[in-house]
């Protein structure tokens, strides 16, 4: 059972599987707003004319980096609790201040790749981007150097791919931008940068990343079109101004894919995660579930303001290898490490292939997971772009570490969950950058034998 401790000491994870009586899973749960509709939801509404609302707004550290970046920009935002609607009072698309001291974007990638499309065009305004250790390793030329083909000045360490980063604000212009890698936070970044160019852009992605930004910045009024082959050409024609609206924000995929994975492995559980976005270009998960023979049901299909949504039931049963790669690989990049514990209960060899945007995650992810469920005796091998994982070997507890990323930290324990003994998780506190409630679910799901939980 997860205990928790004080932050610094390590999470006692799986207690109870040794002694015999192994905690199964069991209930209902509904998963924290999604992370990259919020980010967006507060962007977006920033600069909009107008009140804009937001419903069921994530309440974790990294959305929390993007309110506190906006707010020093002059952006009116209400406070970010959980359960309590959101009121941002946008300032228009030329109204943001510069800000008086640096904009820290703590561990959020999205945070500072969107704010250096959002910024670049911001007319004879300067702004500095920092972030945590993390952030500062993470490659940002990906972002600097289309937006440079746009007219953007940005100056930084190693040609401007590592934070901090200074943006001198320059009126931009439209450009037809071929993105090396599929990326929603490159593409949003470059369709926050057209808002306000001269002339119109097109972005054309490699492989169709989440269309968040799409599907909203039309909702807030922007004109912009997607065609070409699957979605992968995007094009902005400047002029429009945003207007505020409600915007209602889904359970995130990627958090559920924790409690849809912990379901299919541990003996005897059941789950149902409420309210899950289920928007096409985030659901890759299911189809490597279904290829797993999964038990897996989506029940009460629905739209919720422009993203389909539904409530999913797992339950455990035998699971069969998988093999994922090439155009797949956008649409669930972030619950590989969560598939990566899966394989391991499989029966057969999985293959990860194409996966190495992994390396520049949060942390190596490849790296992380093969270190930490190797220590408790996966068979797996690292390549260069996945990893292979012979599954149906036992998983044995051990003293095991997030190493500072929050999917590594709830992938871990998942993991623990079907260990044969007890497993010790330092810096468990990770969880918190997108699910602060997730060692309490944890707690309650593994409480609760018999059916829903409260
Ligand atoms: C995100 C896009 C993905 C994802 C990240 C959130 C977004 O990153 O890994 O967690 O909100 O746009 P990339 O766009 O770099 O693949």
């Amino acid at each position: 059972m997860a205990v928790a401790t004080p932050s610094g000491s390590p999470l006692t994870l799986g207690s109870n599987a040794g002694a015999g009586r192994r905690h199964s899973l069991r209930g209902t749960v509904r998963v924290p707003g999604d992370k990259s509709i919020s980010h967006r939801a507060l962007l977006f509404g920033a600069i909009a004319e107008g009140e804009t609302r937001i419903e069921g707004l994530l309440p974790a550290e990294d959305p929390l980096s993007t309110a506190a970046c906006l707010r020093a920009m002059g952006v009116r935002i209400s406070p970010i609790q959980a359960g309590a609607a959101v009121l941002v009072q946008g300032v228009g698309l030329d109204g943001l201040q510069e800000p008086e001291d640096v904009l820290d974007c703590g561990n959020s990638g999205t945070t500072m790749r969107l704010m250096l499309g959002l910024l670049a065009g911001r007319c004879g305004r300067h702004f500095v981007l920092n972030g945590d250790a993390s952030l500062r390793r993470r490659p940002m030329a990906r972002v600097g150097q289309p937006l440079a083909t746009m007219g953007a000045q940005i100056h930084g360490r190693a040609g401007a791919n590592f934070a901090p980063l200074a943006i001198e604000g320059h009126q931009l212009h439209g450009a037809v931008i071929g993105t090396p890698v599929a990326s929603a936070q490159v593409k949003s970044a470059l369709l926050l940068a057209a808002l306000t160019a001269s002339g119109s852009t097109t972005v054309i992605e490699p492989a169709r990343s989440r269309d968040h930004s799409e599907r909203m910045l039309r909702a807030f009024g922007a004109n912009l079109e997607v065609g070409g082959d699957m979605g992968r050409l995007i094009c902005l024609h400047p002029g429009s101004s945003l207007r505020g609206l409600t915007v209602v924000v889904p359970g995130d995929i990627s958090s559920a894919a924790f409690w849809l994975v912990a379901a299919a492995i541990t003996p005897g559980a059941e789950i149902t995660v409420e309210n899950v976005g289920l928007n096409p270009t985030r659901t890759g998960i299911l189809e490597v579930l279904e290829q797993m023979e999964v038990q897996l049901e989506v029940l009460n299909p629905r739209d919720v303001a422009g993203e389909p949504v539904g409530d999913v039931r797992v339950s455990h049963g035998p699971l069969k290898a998988f093999e994922i790669g090439g155009d797949l690989i956008p649409r669930l990049v972030d619950e590989i490490p969560i598939l990566a514990v899966a394989a391991c209960c499989a029966e057969g060899v999985s293959r990860i292939r194409d996966a190495e945007e992994l390396r520049v995650k949060e942390t190596d992810r490849l790296a992380v997971m093969a270190r930490q469920l190797g220590a408790m005796g996966a068979d797996l091998e690292e390549t260069a772009d996945g990893m292979v994982i012979q599954g149906g070997r036992p998983l044995h507890g051990a003293e095991l570490d997030s190493e500072t990323d929050h999917r590594v930290a709830m992938s871990l324990a998942v993991a623990a969950q079907v260990a044969d003994s007890a497993s010790w998780l330092h810096r468990s506190e990770a969880a918190a950058v997108s699910y602060p409630g997730f060692w309490e679910d944890l707690a309650r799901l593994q409480a609760d034998p018999t059916g829903p939980a409260g």
